[in-house]
C-alpha cells in the first residue's frame, strides 16, 4: 500500500427519498446494513482513522457500529455533504498529512480494489482531489461530471441544478473521493448553499479547486454498478439483487450447488463447502455454514446455523443458532430454536421443535414433539407426540434422557426429570419422577373394558322409548 490515508464516511443524511422512519444507512442488503458494506470495503484498506459522520438517527447508527474502532462525528442537523465534511474538519485536520478518502455511506457495491486504485492514482498524480466516476446509460439524479475542452474535470453539477445540456452528460460522480487535506480544508469554509436543495454541496469543492488552479483527477470505474447509490426502496431492492447474485456466484465458483439462484437468498456472511446443495426457495442468513454434501431445502430458512457434512434439511424447516451434525436429517417442517444440537445421524422429523436441546448421536424424534432444555443421549427413541414440560410458569427445568432409552408415544416428561439409560416409558405416560436405568415406567390410567356395553346401551334406549309411548 501507498502513503498512509484516513477515511471519512458520510452517513448523516436523512434519506428523504426512502420515505422510511429508519436511517437510510441502516437499511439492510444481504442481511447487513448498507453502511456495513461500505465499511467493509473501507476497512479492507487499513485506513486510519475511519471517521463516520452521523446525524439523522445518530444514536441508532452509532449503536449498530459500536466497538468497531470508528470515530463518530455528529452533524445535527444534516445540511448537505459539504456540511458533513465541515463538521469533521478537526478530525481530518488532525492527520493533515494523510490523504482523506471520502465515501458516501450509501454505495454498497463499492469494492475495496476500486478504493485502492483511487488512492493509488491520487497519490501518484499528486492531485488536490481525485474522484471516482462511471458512465451510466441513465444518469438519473446523479451529479454530472463536467470536463473542460482539455478533457480535465472542471466541476460537478447536481442533476437538479444542471442545464438541459449538462443533464445529457453520462459520466457521473460516484460520491467517492480522495483529497489532499491541506487543499481541501480551506475550501470547505467557503461553500455556499446556493442551489436547488439549499444545501452545502461537497461536490462544489471540485469546481473551487479548479478555479483556484489546483489539479483534479478522475478515475473511471470499469463496472458502473460499483457507483450505484441507494436513495429509494426501489434502488435498495435493485442493489440487494445485484449483491445477492454476486454472493451466490462466488459460492458457486467454490463448488456449491444452487438449484435455483433466482429464488435463493444468501446473507453476506454465509459460507458453504463444495458439493453442498442449496435447493430452491431457501434462505440462508447470518453466519450459516453448510458443509460438503449437505442438502438444504427446498423452502428452508436457516439463521446462524452450522450444517454438518452430508446432513439433510428437508422442506419447510426454520432453524436458528444451532448445529446439525454430519449425516443427520431434519424436517420436513422442523423448528430448531437457539442452542440446539442435533447429533450425527440423528433424526428430527415433522412438527418437532427443539429449544436448547442436545439430541445425541443416532437418536430420533420423528414426529410431533417439543423438546426443551433437554439433554438426550445417543440411540434414544423419542416417540411421536412426546413433550418435555420444561416450564412451570416461573422456572425452566432440565430433562435428561440417557443412552438407549425408549420413550413411548405421547409421553409427557415433567421436568426436572431423568429417564435412565435403556429405560422404557410407556406410551401416554405422564412422568413426574426419575425413571431408573433399565426400568419400565407407566404413568397413565389403567384401561377398563366393559364387554357388551354398546349393545346394552342400545337396548336401554329402546326400552325408554317404548315406555313413553
Ligand atoms: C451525492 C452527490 C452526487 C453523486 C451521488 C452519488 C453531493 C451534493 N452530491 O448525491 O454528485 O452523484 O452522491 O451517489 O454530494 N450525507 C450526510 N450529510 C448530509 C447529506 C448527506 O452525511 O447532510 C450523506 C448521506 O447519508 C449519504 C451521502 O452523504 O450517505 C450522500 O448523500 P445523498 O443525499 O444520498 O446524496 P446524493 O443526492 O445521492
Ligand atoms: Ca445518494
Amino acid at each position: 500500500m501507498g502513503a498512509p490515508a484516513q477515511a471519512v464516511i458520510l452517513a448523516a443524511g436523512r434519506g428523504t427519498r426512502m420515505k422510511s422512519a429508519r436511517a437510510k444507512v441502516l437499511h439492510q442488503a444481504l442481511g447487513v446494513p448498507l453502511l456495513e458494506h461500505v465499511l467493509r470495503s473501507v476497512q479492507a484498506l487499513r485506513l486510519d482513522p475511519i471517521t463516520v459522520v452521523v446525524g439523522h438517527q445518530a444514536e441508532a447508527v452509532e449503536a449498530a457500529f459500536a466497538g468497531r474502532g470508528l470515530r463518530f462525528v455528529r452533524q445535527e442537523p444534516p445540511r448537505g455533504t459539504g456540511h458533513a465534511l465541515q463538521v469533521a474538519k478537526e478530525d481530518i485536520a488532525a492527520h493533515a498529512d494523510r490523504t482523506a478518502l471520502v465515501v458516501n455511506g450509501d454505495v454498497p457495491l463499492l469494492r475495496p480494489e476500486t478504493l485502492a486504485s483511487l488512492l493509488k492514482v491520487h497519490q501518484t498524480s499528486r492531485a488536490a482531489a481525485t474522484l471516482l466516476t462511471v458512465d451510466l446509460d441513465d444518469p438519473g439524479a446523479y451529479g454530472r461530471v463536467l470536463r473542460g475542452t482539455d478533457g480535465q474535470v472542471r466541476a460537478i453539477v447536481e442533476a437538479r441544478d444542471a442545464s438541459e445540456a449538462e443533464r445529457q452528460v453520462r459520466e457521473i460522480n460516484a460520491g467517492i473521493y480522495a483529497f489532499d487535506v491541506p487543499s481541501l480544508l480551506p475550501l470547505l469554509a467557503g461553500l455556499q448553499p446556493q442551489n436547488a436543495q439549499g444545501e452545502y454541496y461537497l461536490t462544489d469543492v471540485i469546481g473551487l479547486l479548479r478555479t483556484s488552479g489546483r489539479s483534479v483527477h478522475a478515475l473511471k470505474a470499469a463496472d458502473p454498478v460499483e457507483a450505484l447509490g441507494v436513495n429509494t426502496m426501489g434502488e435498495l431492492s435493485h442493489v440487494s439483487r445485484l449483491l445477492r447474485e454476486a454472493r451466490v456466484a462466488s459460492l458457486m465458483a467454490e463448488g456449491v450447488v444452487f438449484e435455483d439462484p433466482q429464488t435463493t437468498h444468501v446473507g453476506l456472511d454465509v459460507t458453504a463447502e463444495p458439493d453442498a446443495v442449496i435447493r430452491p426457495f431457501t434462505i440462508l442468513e447470518g453466519r450459516t455454514h453448510v458443509a460438503a454434501g449437505a442438502v438444504v431445502g427446498p423452502y428452508a430458512r436457516l439463521v446462524d446455523m452450522r450444517i454438518g457434512p452430508g446432513a439433510q434439511v428437508l422442506d419447510h424447516c426454520f432453524l436458528r443458532e444451532s448445529v446439525v451434525e454430519a449425516g443427520a436429517v431434519v424436517g420436513p417442517f422442523a423448528h430448531l430454536r437457539p442452542a440446539s444440537h442435533v447429533g450425527a445421524r440423528a433424526k428430527v422429523g415433522n412438527f418437532v421443535e427443539l429449544k436448547n436441546t442436545r439430541l445425541g448421536e443416532g437418536s430420533k424424534a420423528p414426529h410431533l414433539s417439543y423438546l426443551g432444555d433437554s439433554t438426550i443421549g445417543p440411540k434414544v427413541n423419542v416417540g411421536a407426540g412426546t413433550i418435555t414440560c420444561n416450564y412451570d410458569g416461573h422456572t425452566k427445568s432440565p430433562t435428561h434422557i440417557e443412552e438407549g432409552a425408549f420413550v413411548g408415544s405421547n409421553a409427557t416428561l415433567v421436568a426436572p426429570v431423568t429417564v435412565g439409560a435403556g429405560a422404557y416409558v410407556g406410551a401416554g405416560s405422564v412422568i413426574t419422577e426419575d425413571v431408573p436405568a433399565g426400568a419400565l415406567a407407566l404413568g397413565r390410567g389403567r384401561q377398563v373394558v366393559k364387554p357388551g356395553w354398546a349393545e346394552e346401551r342400545v337396548r336401554a334406549r329402546e326400552e325408554a322409548k317404548s315406555s313413553k309411548r
